[in-house]
Order: C-alpha cells, then sequence, then structure tokens
C-alpha cells in the first residue's frame, strides 16, 4: 500500500502536539521520527522524551529513522519509548545482522536506511529479514533539500530485487519528496514517502490533501 508518513523534523516544536493531530485527523498512520546525534549525521535533533510524549496522544505507526552512530546501543531504549519500526543505517552499525535480530526480538518492524552513496549490494544478505529498505535521496542531516535524481534508478532496481526474491518489503524514501515528485518516486517502485518540509511549512492540511490526492491517482 502507498502511504506519505509526514516527518516531525519541519514541524513547529513550539506546537508539535497540534500539528500531529493536524496530520491524524487528515488520515495519516505513519509518522516519520528523526533522531540525529551530531556524529553520524552534524545535527542533533530529538529523543526519548519527545517520543514518549507524543505517544501519549497518538494511535499513528512510529517510524523512527535513527541516524546515530552504533544504534545498536539504543534500540531498547526506543522501543520503550514508543516507536513501531525502527530503522538503522546500515553503514552506522558494523554488526548489521546482529543489529536487526536485535529488533526483532524486541517484536517491533525493522529497517534499514542506505545512504545516497551506499549500493543496495549491501542487503544481500539481509533483505529477507527486512519489513522495510529506507533509501536516502538526499544526504543525511537537514530538511529542506533538493531530491537526487540519480536515486530514481536505484528504487527501480531496489524494486526488481524485491519482486525477484518474492517479497513484500516496503520501500521508503526519504529526502526532497514533494507533491510535484510524488508519481516519478512511485512509479519508480517505492511505496511509503517520507515529506517533511512539503507537509509542515505552509497549510499542513492542504499539503497532506494534495500528497493523498496524488497517492489515490497513481
Ligand atoms: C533528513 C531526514 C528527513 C527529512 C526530510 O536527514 O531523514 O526525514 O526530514 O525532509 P524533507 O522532506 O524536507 O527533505
Ligand atoms: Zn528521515
Amino acid at each position: 500500500m502507498n502511504c506519505l508518513a509526514p516527518s516531525i523534523l519541519s514541524a513547529d516544536f513550539s506546537r508539535l502536539g497540534e500539528e500531529l493531530s493536524v496530520v491524524e485527523k487528515c488520515g495519516i498512520t505513519m509518522l516519520h521520527i528523526d533522531v540525529m546525534d551530531g556524529m553520524y549525521v552534524p545535527s542533533i535533533t530529538l529523543g526519548f522524551p519527545v517520543i514518549k510524549s507524543i505517544r501519549k496522544n497518538s494511535r499513528m505507526l512510529f517510524d523512527v529513522h535513527l541516524m546515530i552512530e552504533e544504534p545498536e546501543r539504543y534500540i531498547e531504549r526506543f522501543a520503550e519509548c514508543g516507536a513501531d519500526l525502527i530503522t538503522v543505517h546500515a553503514e552506522a552499525s558494523v554488526h548489521l545482522h546482529r543489529t536487526i535480530q536485535q529488533i526483532r526480538q524486541l517484536g517491533k518492524k525493522c529497517g534499514v536506511a542506505l545512504n545516497p552513496a551506499t549500493p543496495l549490494s549491501v542487503l544481500d544478505y539481509v533483505l529477507e529479514d527486512l519489513d522495510l529498505v529506507l533509501l536516502m535521496t538526499v544526504n543525511p542531516g537537514f530538511g529542506g533539500q533538493v531530491f537526487i535524481p540519480a536515486m530514481y534508478e536505484k528504487i527501480k532496481r531496489l524494486r526488481g530485487e524485491i519482486t525477484k526474491r518474492n517479497l513484500k518489503t516496503d520501500i521508503e524514501v526519504d529526502g526532497g519528496v514533494k507533491a510535484s515528485n510524488t508519481k516519478a518516486v512511485l512509479e519508480a517502485g517505492a511505496n511509503i514517502l517520507v515529506a517533511g518540509s512539503a507537509v509542515f511549512e505552509g497549510d499542513i492540511e492542504a499539503n497532506v490533501r494534495e500528497f493523498q490526492r496524488i497517492l489515490q491517482v497513481v
């Protein structure tokens, strides 16, 4: 199923609860939560207290994107705080297979993220264990960047591999997704679209409705 996962990175944090209820009321079922540690990526964003607090008022699936070094150190804590899906970067976890098992043992959905320059081959021996692959379509660290066009080909190749192996793995794209490129991204084979600035800048409800309109047509 195709869906939009708004990224709270671009929300107004002084009104976070209100802005999240707006997207949830529009029918959004998946929320993308970007955690950055100032090491794996230059920025520092949010952590346990924020996730725990928004968990109390939301039924959306919490899609926690860990842009942190050695994410295995914190998997359990994020699970306790209310993450439903935990995504780690392949580049940040030396023993990726073990980290994936750790997430699964906690009963959470598991995703692996790849930076734009990271080849798909790092997934060769773990793809079967994943619920989702997150393809970064900008270099991680900041919202509001421009989608890297070479990533269309990467999405297509990954969709081809998933189909070849007869899997149901979701492909999530993250970075520079706008209403204007949604159709092309879906046609390349992605089915979960993360959008931060394109959702939270301006009229949130109108932005979500526009994405939903396109998702229904494609
Ligand atoms: C970037 C984050 C993204 C970010 C996307 O490192 O992983 O989730 O919020 O922001 P936009 O949609 O503005 O490119
Ligand atoms: Zn993200």
